[in-house]
């Protein structure tokens, strides 16, 4: 199967596999959900009619649940995700600043992702690094003092 940058995809095979693991049972829908999201990065809509046709219940079910919980996403997602504490320290501390300078540095809104399927820009709950708020987080790697001027130095890593 062809894929292009960004969007990993999942193949009609890969998911049916993942509904035999779980017996095709409707109660199952998160962990089946949960499965596609892992290896594909997120939910297509395609993966969604499929496993909606498989199971036999409505695609509105499937894309309801998928679209309910946060930890889903019903669309592809950079190769580094670039998430932002949102919450009181960070934001105290200049937060506000540290996205608008990842939003010029991106090309992108906050929710959004790069044309070349490499960056997504996210806000986040704390990250558990408060005493060196404002702090992100780029998949694995966590940040903090952080400030505008340091943002296109750490995102130059990436790139
Ligand atoms: S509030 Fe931002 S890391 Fe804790």
């Amino acid at each position: 199967m062809e894929r292009a940058a960004g969007d990993p995809g999942i193949c009609s095979t890969r998911v049916s596999e993942i509904l035999a693991k779980y017996s095709r049972r409707p109660d199952a829908l998160v962990s089946i959900l949960h499965d596609v999201q892992k290896e594909a990065g997120y939910v297509s809509e395609k993966a969604m009619t499929e496993i909606a046709s498989e199971l036999d219940i409505p695609v509105s079910k499937v894309y309801g649940v998928a679209t309910f919980y946060t930890l889903f996403s019903t669309r592809p997602k950079g190769r580094y995700i670039v998430r932002v504490c949102e919450n009181a320290p960070c934001h105290v501390r200049g937060a506000r600043a540290v996205v608008e300078a990842l939003e010029r540095e991106l090309g992108i809104p906050m929710g959004g992702t790069t044309s070349d399927g490499r960056f997504t820009l996210e806000y986040t709950s704390c990250l558990g690094v408060c005493g060196v708020a404002p702090a992100i987080m780029i998949n694995e790697a966590v940040y903090g003092n952080l400030t505008p001027e340091r943002v296109p130095l750490i995102l130059k890593e990436y790139k």
